[in-house]
C-alpha cells in the first residue's frame, strides 16, 4: 500500500505512485479520487500523462478512453480493462493499496 495527501492532488492531474512495486496512475475528479494501473492496455504508454475529462481518462498515445471508476475501455483501441486499486481516504490521507480479490 502506498500514503499520498489529498491536497496534492489536483482534478485533471493525475499522477504516478507505486503500490506494492505496481505503477498505479491515480487521478481526482472533484471530491473523489481514483486509482487505476498505470500501464495502458493497449501498449506501454503511461497513463498519467494522459488526459482526464470527466470520469475518463484518456491515454495520449493512441487515445483510448477508460473510465476511472470501472477500469473498463470504453473507447477503441483498448479492449482489456485496467485493473482498479482500493482508495481510502482519512481526512487529508489517501491510503491507495490493491484490491483484495473477491473468492
Ligand atoms: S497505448 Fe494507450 S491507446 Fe495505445
Amino acid at each position: 500500500m502506498t500514503q499520498i495527501n489529498f491536497d496534492s492532488l489536483t482534478t485533471g492531474k493525475p499522477i504516478q505512485v507505486d503500490v506494492d512495486g505496481k505503477q498505479v496512475c491515480v487521478a481526482r475528479v472533484g471530491d473523489e479520487v481514483f486509482a487505476v494501473s498505470n500501464i495502458c492496455t493497449h501498449s506501454h504508454a503511461e497513463l498519467s500523462d494522459g488526459e482526464v475529462k470527466g470520469f475518463v481518462i484518456e491515454c495520449w498515445l493512441h487515445g483510448a478512453d477508460f473510465d476511472l471508476r470501472t477500469g473498463a475501455a470504453v473507447t477503441l483501441p483498448a479492449t482489456e480493462a485496467l485493473e482498479t486499486f482500493q482508495v481510502d481516504r482519512s481526512g487529508n490521507v489517501l491510503t491507495i493499496s490493491p484490491k483484495t480479490k473477491e473468492m
